[in-house]
């Protein structure tokens, strides 16, 4: 069993952005420019963008966060995204999901510029990724793809098992796994809350990516040797002698399924930090046009 270390390769590939950023500013040239727009007080949310203004700063790129609070009007929150749209200094922008009820995400998702879309949540930006043409990818697949390819994980031909059909991660990872390239080649399996018998399919499964957000919900009699696994989920589940009162479980119970597995991702530490690192690349991207 070989634990696949997302802390680890992120930290690989934020150097490398570095050294790239590093480059542009020698040539007397601004560094690349993400923006962030939280509204609400979600606990999640507020560590995640925290984390990604730190990894900008980490790479040295310019970073803003705008937060507003949750009873932020859906009026209000399409003109901070048009203002980001306008705004020549800025090279791409994230809007935090979920958003507070009385918003309309697929609204506010459909007014980014799919220029400056790096979260690839644009339906111009799916479009072009199911037919395999440049965009933005969505960050959480884009890493998972990174950590396959840098672990020299073979998918052609292999068993994919993907569990959620999300638009944000499971759907993408099934039209990525599937398609003629490398990672690819893969024949895809996806699975949702309505597949019948889910231990049938995962058994079968070389390769498990798990994206169902819920805690160890895939366990040690429901997978083969030697099976690789991607756990992208982050639970938080009750724990009085944490420091914080909860601790993070992924979608996959650790202890009864990585002695069968080949690779296993950990939670926390495994496609947490490589979705992180994907935000930036698509920034870095942006930043040089390389794909509109
Ligand atoms: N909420 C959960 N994951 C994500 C993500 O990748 N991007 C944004 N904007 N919101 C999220």
């Amino acid at each position: 069993m070989q634990i696949i270390d997302g802390k680890e390769l992120s930290k690989t590939i934020k150097g490398e952005i570095a050294a790239k950023v590093e480059k542009i500013k020698a040539e007397g040239k601004r560094a690349p420019h993400l923006a962030a727009v939280l509204i609400g007080e979600d606990p999640a949310s507020q560590v995640y963008v925290r984390n990604k203004v730190r990894s900008c700063e980490q790479v040295g790129f310019s970073s803003t966060l705008v937060r507003r609070p949750s009873d932020t009007s859906e009026e209000e929150v399409l003109q901070i995204v048009d203002d980001l749209n306008k705004n020549p200094e800025i090279d791409g922008f994230i809007v935090q999901l979920p958003l507070p009820d009385h918003i309309d995400e697929n609204k506010i998702t459909l007014a980014i510029d799919p220029k400056k879309d790096v979260d690839g949540f644009h339906p111009v930006n799916f479009g072009l990724m199911m037919q395999g043409l440049p965009c933005y990818l969505p960050a959480t697949p884009y890493g998972i793809m990174e950590m396959l390819s840098r672990y020299d994980i073979e998918t052609s031909g292999k068993e994919v098992v993907v569990v959620g059909r999300s638009n944000i991660v499971g759907t993408p990872m099934a039209v990525l796994l599937s398609r003629k390239d490398n990672p690819g080649n893969a024949t895809v399996t996806l699975c949702h809350s309505r597949t019948k018998n889910l231990a049938y399919h995962t058994k079968r499964a070389d390769i498990i990516i798990a994206a169902i957000g819920r805690a160890d919900f895939i366990t040690g009699d429901m997978v083969r040797e030697d099976v690789v696994i991607i756990d992208v989920g982050i639970n938080r589940v009750d724990d009085p002698t944490a420091k914080r009162g909860y601790r993070l479980k992924g979608d996959v119970e650790f202890d009864t399924v990585a002695p069968h597995s080949a690779f296993i991702t950990p939670v926390p530490g495994g496609v947490g930090p490589m979705t992180v690192v994907s935000l930036l690349q698509n920034t870095l991207k942006a930043y040089n046009k390389e794909v509109f």
